[in-house]
């Protein structure tokens, strides 16, 4: 058996997505998922060599900090609504398509949402229609950009022809930039344009303004369903587009977007309880600890809460570090006392600390 787990390691990497191009975007959309491997048990373990050891927790560890997507309440929601919204998108060329807006607090799982509606649908199309238009282009159904900070309307032109990798996307003026890209999208035959961390852009100067009318814009000249994502968006008067009082009133947003709200777990009620339970399991079952199994968190599961507040990317987090932890000290079972010296993120602390 020596060397199975560095064999195991060199394809084991952790994998380096770059989603905002499309080379990046379709290796997500086409990974396999993470080939599983056997969980030893303490007597397994302790029969391999010193160096297989090493290599065997590394591999687990890799696996452990990569939980598996699950389709939680909040997930299945969004997505019920992003196809709901879609189902308006057979509408012939010239009519205007709705768009949906993931609006919530950080960490509640608002890329995972998008990025996987945008896989799923991205194959989807693949499947039904193949790989190439009939004009012989290479057929994406799905662009996605996050967004970064300042970002201006060129900016945005520039990282969405940049994810086409259209070489026009360093060199041309502001207009031509529009021009390239309606051109590249209806080439493509892209159908879901995903606008990850919208709240880059501050809806309430003059740059937000415009990116405000761009958008509209777009959203007229390209057949393309769009799904922003972004924190505290209504606050940030994404929907009104900056107006205020009466004028909000009259922002076209607010009647062409569909806001999908995501809400932390909340333990308060039976369902609740019961979602967060399931979450727990999942996780627990995915977890390669000799003596772990899926049962294991939900004795945990209000003081998990607790240090969370119910939110994924906490969740995450601390199941991660609580795992490493139990590999390294030994006791191979996330307990009690395994949870007590796991220190999650600043929100998450602080938060536990209110409660
Ligand atoms: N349905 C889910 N199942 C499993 N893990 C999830 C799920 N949703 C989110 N996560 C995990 O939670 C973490 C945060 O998720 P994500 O990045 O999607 O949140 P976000 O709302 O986009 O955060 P931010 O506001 O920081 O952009 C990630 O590690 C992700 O893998
Ligand atoms: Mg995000």
């Amino acid at each position: 058996m020596s060397n199975y787990w560095a064999e195991w390691l060199r394809i084991y990497d952790t994998d380096h997505f770059t989603l905002s191009r499309k080379q990046g975007w379709d290796r997500f959309v086409n990974s396999a998922p993470r080939e599983e491997f056997a969980t030893l048990s303490r007597t397994q373990m302790g029969r391999l060599s010193k160096d297989e050891r090493r290599d065997y927790n590394e591999a687990r560890m890799v696996w452990n900090a990569n939980l598996p997507t699950v389709r939680t309440s909040q997930l299945a929601h969004a997505n019920s609504i992003i196809d709901m919204v879609l189902a308006s998108a057979r509408r012939d060329g010239d009519k205007l398509r709705g768009s949906v807006v993931i609006d919530a607090e950080p960490g509640l799982g608002k890329t995972t949402i998008a990025t996987r509606y945008g896989r799923a649908f991205h194959r989807d199309q693949h499947r039904r229609y193949g790989t190439e238009t009939p004009e012989g282009h290479q057929f994406l159904p799905v662009a996605f950009i996050p967004i970064a900070a300042q970002t201006t309307l060129k900016g945005l032109n520039q990282r969405l022809l940049n994810f086409y990798g259209h070489p026009a996307a360093k060199t041309a003026t502001k207009d031509r930039l529009a021009v390239h890209l309606v051109d590249v999208v209806g080439s493509c035959q892209t159908r879901l344009i995903i606008i990850d961390d919208i709240h880059f852009v501050d809806f309430r100067n003059r740059n937000g303004t415009e990116m405000s009318n761009h958008l509209k814009w777009l959203a007229n000249e390209l057949p393309v369903t769009f799904v922003f994502a972004g924190v505290d968006l209504e606050q940030k008067r994404f929907f009104d587009e900056g107006l205020t009082g009466e004028e909000a009133v009259l922002a076209q947003t607010a009647r062409r977007a569909t806001r999908v709200q995501v809400a932390p777990f909340s333990i308060a009620s039976d369902a609740g309880m019961t979602a967060w339970i399931a979450i727990l399991r999942a996780f627990g079952t995915h977890l390669k600890l000799a003596d772990g199994d899926g049962e294991m968190l939900v004795p945990l599961a209000h003081e998990i809460h607790r240090r969370t507040q119910g939110r994924v990317a906490s969740l995450t987090n601390m199941l991660d570090r609580a795992s490493y932890l139990a590999i390294r000290s030994g006791t191979e079972r996330i307990t009690d006392d395994v949870l007590a010296k796991v220190r999650v993120d600043n929100a998450g602390e602080n938060g536990a600390r209110r409660l």
